[in-house]
C-alpha cells in the first residue's frame, strides 16, 4: 500500500505533526533478542547522552520499560520511575514516560511521584500504565481481562488525585476519601495533566484504554492491525463511558532499520533473525501465546505473533520502518493516515541511529506530512514542530 492509494481515516490529525518517541535501554540486551551486535548500553550514562541526542534530534518523548526480574534477554534492568527522574533531571525539552504496573504500586503514590518529577522537570513528566508482560500468574489464574479491570479504576484515581481536590473514589479495587494532593501538578499550556498512556492489543484492553487513556500504544502490527485496533479502541471512547478529558490519541512501536539501501536493510533484518536467541525467544513465545488463549476472546497481544515477531519485543518488525530514508519515511506517514499520532522507535545502536533518524528521516517525514496536508485542503502547524538542534551529544 503506497501512501497515495491509502485513505485518510476520519481518525486521522493532518495538522499536527507526527511526534517521536524512542524505547530507553534501561535494561540490557537491547531491543532484539538476538546475538547480532548490538551497539546499545543499558547504564545511566549512555542513556542520558542518548536522550540529549534525541531532544536535539526531534524526539519528544522516551519510554523507560518496567521489568523486575531477568527475562526475555535482560538479565539486568534499572527501575523505571527512578531512571526516568534520573533521565528528567539531565535534559530539558524531552518528555519522558515511565512504566509502571497498577498491581504494584498505589495511585495515591503514583500520583505523588509523578506530580514531583512534573515540577523537577517543568512539566515534561509522564505514565505509561502496563497492565504486565510477565502475566503467567495473572493467565494462570483466568485473570487476564481482570487486569484490565483494575488498570481501569486505576487511572480513573490517577487522574483524579491528579486533577480534583478532596478527591473520592469507592471501587472495587481502590477507596479513596477527600483527598488533596498539593502541589498540583505544572501548569502546562494545552496540557490537563501530566500525560497518562497506556500499553495493551487485546480487545480488553482497546476497552478499557477508549474509556480511560490519553494514548493508547499499541504493538507493532499491520497497518490493518493497527486500523483494527484504533477502531477498537475509538468504538469504546465514543460509547459514552469516556472518562478522560481529551480524546485518545495513538502510539505505535516500530523497530526502524533504515540504511542507504533497501537490500541493506533487509539483510540486516535476516541477519538479526538468523542470529535470534532461541530458547529465549521460543521461551517467550509459548509463554505469551498462553496468555492470548487466556483472554476472554483468545485476541491477547500475541496471538498470532510469529518467531520473528517475536525476536523483537512487541513486535517492532512488522510495522515496517525498514529501508532508505524515504522509505521509511513514506511508511510513517502511511501510519498517520491511519489515525497515528506518534511513532515509538526502537534500533540496534541506539545513539548513533536515533540521530541519523533525525537527520535523514525526519526531515523527509515532515515534508510529506505538510504535502500530505495541503492535499486535502490543510495545513501542517509547523509551530507545533519541535525544536532541532545540533547535537552536543
Ligand atoms: C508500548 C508498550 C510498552 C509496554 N511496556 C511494558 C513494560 O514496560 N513492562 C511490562 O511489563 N509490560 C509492558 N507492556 C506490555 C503490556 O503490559 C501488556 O502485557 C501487553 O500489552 C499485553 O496485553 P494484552 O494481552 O492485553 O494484549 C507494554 C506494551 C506496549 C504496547
Amino acid at each position: 500500500m503506497s501512501v497515495i492509494d491509502t485513505e485518510v481515516s476520519p481518525a486521522a490529525d493532518l495538522e499536527t505533526p507526527l511526534k517521536f518517541a524512542y524505547w530507553v535501554p534501561n535494561v540490557s540486551g537491547g531491543l532484539v533478542v538476538s546475538t547480532i551486535e548490538q551497539r546499545t548500553g543499558w547504564d545511566f550514562e549512555y542513556n542520558k547522552r542518548l536522550a540529549r541526542i534525541a531532544e536535539d534530534a526531534g524526539f519528544e518523548y522516551a519510554l523507560s520499560q518496567t521489568r523486575y526480574a531477568a527475562s526475555y534477554g535482560a538479565d539486568k534492568q534499572h527501575e523505571a520511575t527512578a531512571f526516568t527522574l534520573g533521565l528528567l533531571g539531565a535534559t530539558e525539552r524531552l518528555k519522558i514516560i515511565a512504566a509502571v504496573h497498577p498491581g504494584m504500586w498505589h495511585p495515591g503514590v503514583l500520583a505523588k511521584w509523578l506530580i514531583t518529577a512534573d515540577h523537577i522537570s517543568n512539566g515534561r513528566a509522564a505514565v505509561n500504565i502496563v497492565s504486565g508482560w510477565l502475566k503467567d500468574e495473572f493467565v494462570n489464574f483466568g485473570l487476564h481481562d481482570e487486569r484490565y479491570a483494575r488498570t481501569e479504576e486505576f487511572i480513573t484515581v490517577l487522574r483524579g488525585l491528579l486533577t480534583q481536590r478532596e478527591f473520592s473514589f469507592r471501587g472495587r479495587h481502590y477507596d479513596v476519601s477527600d483527598f488533596t494532593l498539593s502541589p498540583a501538578p505544572v501548569d502546562v499550556p494545552g496540557r490537563a495533566h501530566p500525560e497518562i498512556f497506556f500499553g495493551g492489543n487485546s480487545t480488553a484492553a482497546q476497552a478499557a484504554a477508549g474509556r480511560v487513556a490519553d494514548w493508547y500504544f499499541s504493538n507493532g502490527r499491520s497497518l490493518e492491525g493497527f486500523q483494527e485496533n484504533i477502531a477498537g479502541v475509538l468504538a469504546s471512547a465514543s460509547s459514552g463511558a469516556r472518562t478522560a478529558p481529551v480524546k485518545p490519541r495513538f502510539g505505535i512501536n516500530g523497530f526502524v532499520i533504515v540504511r542507504d539501501s533497501e537490500r541493506e536493510a533487509t539483510d540486516t533484518l535476516r541477519e538479526i533473525i538468523a542470529k535470534a536467541h532461541r530458547p529465549a525467544v521460543e521461551g517467550f513465545a509459548a509463554a505469551v501465546r498462553e496468555a492470548g488463549r487466556a483472554t476472554q476472546d483468545g485476541k491477547g497481544m500475541w496471538e498470532d505473533s510469529t518467531f520473528e515477531d517475536l525476536v523483537q519485543y512487541n513486535d517492532g518488525f512488522r510495522a515496517g520502518l525498514i529501508g532508505t530514508p524515504e522509505q521509511v519515511a513514506e511508511r510513517i506517514v502511511l501510519l498517520k493516515k491511519v489515525g497515528v499520532n506518534l511513532v515509538l522507535t526502537g534500533y540496534l545502536h541506539f545513539q548513533e541511529e536515533v540521530e541519523a533518524f533525525g537527520r535523514d528521516v525526519l526531515p523527509i517525514v515532515r515534508e510529506l506530512e505538510a504535502d500530505l496536508a495541503a492535499a486535502n485542503g490543510r495545513e501542517l502547524d509547523v509551530a507545533l514542530l519541535p525544536e532541532v538542534r545540533q547535537s552536543v551529544g
